[in-house]
């Protein structure tokens, strides 16, 4: 039997079926714990659950201490985790992808209807008492057929999401660090292209990258002044692969047409610049946000920590 420190609420029965197998200190919170009482949390842990508000580093590596054999990171994306400060400690780290993939490329195909189509906008009128009626100009927003769809990061969630703008009439590009696989490729009937062909080309361009060095900023002022002042960027995956501060400049310089934001550079804070302006739909970093996501992700942080408590390999290791 080891010790799980459970750092905040997780949906379901996870936090029971930890119980099961080990003695979980459950920290029965939405929110990330307070500085302060993180120590008494993880000290002398065997594990730790940790969701995306929740830095680990090195200070809460060693506040757990030597024992600590694995955290289970309740997201794909891993980058609230120093993966150095792990592997220097033994610790290992587990996400969960694949549970989130269909919920997150829902957000992706929905921030770009919303933004091509004016929807947040369009909503805003309802909502604000003005008097509105039937008007061939009201709010004319622009057509996702025949236009061109380009995924910068075409893995599990770009492919998933590139899948349904294929179905919404669109043609799809297809862009990233490694070869996507080919059968999906060929399913969407899609073109592989290189950075510059899929700024140059794309009408909305949906961001899919994790952050890592190599991303943050990817979209900078240089990236996005090569894009077509008509597209659409949509971002799903990490706020800080876009410069938000370029990305205000290019809108407010008419040099881009819109944004689908879901993920910002300094969550939860925002861009002023990006508040005012109706050209851009903003989001809490939803895209996972289903009962149904959330639940599986946390049973598959529950079923990592247990293998690995158990000796035995986790199901999602981060490599
Ligand atoms: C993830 O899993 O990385 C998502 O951003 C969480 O919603």
């Amino acid at each position: 039997m080891g010790t799980v420190a459970v750092l905040s609420r997780l949906p379901g029965t996870a936090v029971e079926r930890l119980g099961r197998h080990h003695e979980v200190r459950y920290r029965d919170e939405d929110s990330a714990p307070p500085d302060a009482e993180l120590p008494g949390l993880v000290e002398g842990a065997d594990a730790v659950v940790a969701t995306l508000g929740q830095r680990v580093d090195a200070a809460l590596l060693d506040a757990a201490g030597p024992g600590l054999r694995v955290v289970a990171n309740v997201a794909v994306g891993y980058d609230n985790v120093d993966l150095d400060a792990c592997r220097q400690r033994g610790v290992t780290l587990t996400n969960t992808p694949g549970v989130l993939t269909d919920a997150t490329a829902d957000i992706a195909i929905s921030l770009t209807l919303m933004v091509t189509r004016r929807l947040a906008e369009a909503e805003r009128v309802v909502r604000s008492g003005q008097p509105w009626g039937w008007g061939m100009f009201q709010l004319l927003g622009s057509s996702v057929q025949g236009r061109t769809f380009g995924v910068l990061g075409p893995g599990a969630i770009g492919l998933a999401t590139a899948r349904r703008a294929r179905a919404f009439g669109m043609d799809v590009l297809l862009h990233g660090r490694s070869e996507p696989d080919p059968d999906a490729v060929a399913e969407l009937a899609a073109e592989v292209v290189g950075f510059e062909d899929l700024l140059a080309r794309s009408d909305v361009l949906s961001v899919h990258t994790p952050l890592t060095a190599a991303t943050r900023h990817l979209l900078d002022a240089d990236a996005l002044a090569r894009m077509r002042p008509t597209a659409y960027l949509v971002n799903t995956a990490r706020g800080p692969v876009v410069d938000e501060t370029a990305l205000v400049a290019a809108l407010e310089a008419g040099r881009l047409a819109g944004a689908g934001l879901d993920v910002f550079e300094d969550e939860p804070a925002v861009h002023p610049g990006l508040l005012e302006r109706d050209d851009v739909v903003l989001l809490p970093h939803v895209g996972s946000a289903t009962l149904e996501t959330r639940t599986a992700m946390a049973d598959l942080a529950a079923d990592n920590v247990v293998a690995v408590l158990d000796g035995r390999d986790p199901l999602t290791a981060v490599r």
